[in-house]
């Protein structure tokens, strides 16, 4: 079901809240990706523009319901108010009295970025009395926080009971590109998984096995899947409890005869250390005290013809230790062949978008998820608490009508 969005209500004059996703990776402090902010500009830029007095929450970190001075919200208003060219008042807590008094005074166009929402347990609880509260000062609500999405959150689910709720741009962007790739992708449609947990992508790959054409498989969780076809894999990382069902799963694969296709050949290391002696080995010669670290070069090839003739490709996880630049060339492969190819390309957030980015890619993709849980939950088919609670949109046409 299509979801209202900004443009379905008026915004002139009144108080709108808008949940973002400002949970933006910190170093020493300091802010080191901005993505997730700058793609909240179209939502707040067009409210501005439109004489909303906008109101603005978000989380960061995970503080668990106590006030954490390392995660105060006043760098990313200030790197906000620097993006967005319009002054940016940051509260001095969510539902108090400064927020309260900030937001009476503001004038049409104007910005106030409330503190961080999980300075109170409640938030994360979804606590009926701190949604109320939340939604007091507001007279509508927007979902622009894709991001948080699979959270039911107060500021996510709870304040919906209490005021008209509708997505802005970049949610219906998010559903728009996600949901067109699992419900009408041009095909061949080809899904890339990797990542280090096997368990953490067991339902990613159960729906997608429904879905897509080809399945490839690299990064750490593929040595489970070269364990349950019986060859060694060294001191790679494996879950052992998973192999059973990874089994299954290429079983089921077969029966619905969706290519899936594993490494042939591996990066292998003496240590997964920077600096550590690696070589290139056949699948099935991996030596029983090495790492697997990498996809190795057949692979990469293999995998770039596979996505050169795809008509969709989505992409999510690693092909192997990417952090560790020597270990880096079968990611970094994946994402040129990806950037090169003619297909719908879109890559789910997280570890996957930050090495887009540090490939200095990310221009050549179709589309980079802001969400890095809440993407993966959308890929295993699961309908997003932050989305369900938004107001329905009325039907358009025969397709749309249920
Ligand atoms: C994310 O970074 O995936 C979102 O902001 C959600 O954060 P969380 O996993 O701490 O809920």
């Amino acid at each position: 079901m299509r979801k209202q969005t900004v443009r379905d209500i008026e915004v002139r004059g009144r108080r709108v809240l808008v949940r973002v996703d400002f949970n933006v990776p910190l170093e020493d402090g300091r802010i080191t990706d901005d993505h997730r902010i700058r793609e909240a500009l179209t939502t707040i830029t067009y409210l501005a523009e439109h004489g909303a007095k906008i109101i603005l929450c978000s989380h960061l970190g995970r503080p668990k319901g106590r006030v954490d001075a390392a995660l105060r919200l006043d760098q990313v208003a200030e790197r906000l108010a620097a993006l967005l060219g319009r002054p940016v008042r940051k509260t001095a807590d969510v539902v108090g009295t400064d927020a309260a008094a900030a937001v009476g005074a503001m004038k049409p166009g104007e910005v106030v970025l409330l503190e961080n929402l999980r300075f109170h347990a409640e938030e994360e609880a979804n606590d009926p009395q701190f949604a109320r509260r939340l939604a007091a000062l507001a007279d509508v609500y927007v979902n622009d926080a894709f991001g948080s999405a699979h959270r039911a959150h107060a500021s996510t689910v709870g304040v919906a009971d209490h005021l008209p709720a509708v997505a802005g741009f970049l949610m219906e962007k998010e559903l728009t590109y996600l949901g067109a790739m699992l419900e009408r992708p041009t095909r061949p449609f080809v899904a890339i998984l990797g990542g280090k947990k096997v368990s953490d992508k067991i339902p990613v790959i159960r729906h997608l096995v429904t879905k897509a054409d080809t399945l490839l498989l690299g990064g750490a969780m593929s040595y489970t899947f070269l364990q349950a076809q019986g060859l060694g894999i060294g001191k790679s990382l494996v879950e052992p409890e998973m192999i059973d069902l990874a089994r299954e799963l290429m079983e089921e694969a077969r029966r619905r005869e969706v290519g899936f296709e594993l490494p042939t050949d591996i990066v292998v290391a003496r240590a997964p250390e920077a600096g550590a002696p690696r070589r290139v080995v056949p699948v099935d010669g991996i030596p029983a005290d090495w790492f697997g670290v990498d996809i190795g070069p057949r692979t990469r090839d293999r995998f770039a013809a596979i996505i050169r003739e795809a008509g969709t490709v989505v992409w999510n996880g690693p092909m192997g230790i990417f952090e560790i630049e020597a270990f880096a060339g079968g990611t970094r492969a994946v994402a040129q062949a990806m950037a090169d190819a003619h297909a719908v390309t879109i890559v789910g957030g997280g570890d996957t978008a930050s090495a887009v980015d540090e490939a200095g890619l990310g221009e050549r993709m179709t589309h980079i998820s802001t969400g890095g849980g809440a993407s993966l939950e959308f890929m295993e088919g699961k309908v997003l608490p932050g989305v369900a609670a938004l107001d329905d949109a009325a039907p358009v046409g025969p397709e749309d009508g249920g």
